[in-house]
């Protein structure tokens, strides 16, 4: 698990020469690539499998060089920028001429990043430039937050795969549409609308999971294989065991105000006892649940505060309906 300054140094050349670099962030591990080579850049999309049309994020080391990257950084953006950087905040600003098209998906907006982890920060420093990176997981799959689920999922896919440890936020960053002066929360992540509301001094809009505001976006999203299943806390058992007696092979998210209930399942799994645990650990789990051979996923909704908001929108999006 620990990172040499020579493997930074290697990582960041096969950046410069064109190659893909898993690297760590404080929320899930990112498939990088230099952001100013369109090959490069092309290469993420073939090899995660997504849509060329769906935008990605563009890391940098410092929030120093933002303006070297967008057009215009409007006076809250600059705030958000300031409180949240490094950080798991993304903020979505009009596109300056450095960023290609193929990074955007088209669009003239660019999302933008300056990540809290000590590796991806040295290797940001030692590259120089701008590291477009989407979760490194296949598209529509679930994160991954260690190294070995980057490894289990793109294998040789990948030139270099830095592993920094687990990630300790485990959800992703927020998307703040930050292009005019009141932002609005595009994904909710792992800084917490009321940590934003709290910097802005006004309440803020969340744009529901069904308003399609990215070409590409599919509702089912960081989904396991097995089938996810949302219900009320009170029905988790019943609805697991119906489904293990009709031959399903069950995974149960046991929320914690029915904590040590007898389930008769495949897997049972009990929701971490804090929102933070809960968040670092969510991926892990549904890819545990995978790997023990579940197909069928019974699990609740958290409170949808704090955290809470980002944890339910994964969850909703894991339980949504697959694209044929
Ligand atoms: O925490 C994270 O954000 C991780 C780490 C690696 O930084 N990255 C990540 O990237 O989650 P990805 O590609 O899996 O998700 C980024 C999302 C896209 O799905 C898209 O919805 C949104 O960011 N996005 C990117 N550019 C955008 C833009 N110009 N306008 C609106 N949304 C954008
Ligand atoms: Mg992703």
């Amino acid at each position: 698990m620990t990172v040499t300054t020579s493997d930074i140094e290697k990582a960041a050349e096969v950046l410069r020469a064109g190659g893909l670099v898993a690297l760590p962030t404080e929320t899930v591990y990112g498939l990088g690539a230099n952001a100013e080579d369109p090959a490069a850049v092309a290469r993420i999309f073939q090899v995660k499998g997504r849509p060329p049309s769906h935008p990605l994020i563009v890391h940098i080391g410092d929030a120093k060089q933002l303006d070297d990257w967008v057009e215009e950084v409007p006076t809250t953006a600059r705030l958000l920028a300031e409180h949240f950087w490094p950080g798991p905040l993304t903020l979505v600003l009009r596109r300056g001429r450095r960023v290609p098209l193929e990074a955007t998906g088209g669009l003239q907006t660019v999302a933008m990043r300056v990540p809290d982890h000590p590796v991806a920060h040295a290797l940001l420093s030692a590259f120089g430039g701008g590291v477009t990176a989407p979760s490194a997981n296949r598209f529509g799959s679930v994160s991954p937050t260690t190294a070995d689920h980057v490894r289990a999922e793109l294998g040789d896919a990948v030139e270099f795969v830095l592993d920094g440890g687990a990630c300790t936020v485990g959800v992703e960053s927020t998307i703040v549409d930050a292009t005019g002066e009141i932002p609005s929360i595009l994904r909710p992540g792992g800084v917490t609308r009321e940590d934003l509301e709290a910097v802005l001094g006004y309440s803020i809009a969340v744009s529901s999971a069904s308003r399609v505001r990215v070409p590409g976006q599919h509702p089912s999203h960081y989904a396991p294989r097995a089938r996810v299943v949302l219900v009320e806390p009170e029905k988790v058992v019943i609805e697991a065991e119906q489904a293990q007696e009709l031959g399903h092979q069950v995974g149960v998210l046991l929320p914690t105000s029915i904590a040590g209930a007898a389930v008769k399942a495949h897997a049972v799994v009990a929701v971490p006892p804090s929102v933070a645990a809960y968040a670092h650990g969510l991926f892990g789990i549904l890819r545990e649940f995978d790997q023990r051979g579940c197909d069928l996923i019974v699990a609740s909704l958290p409170m949808e505060e704090g955290l809470g908001l980002a944890i339910a929108n994964r969850l909703r999006r894991a339980a949504g309906p697959r694209p044929s």
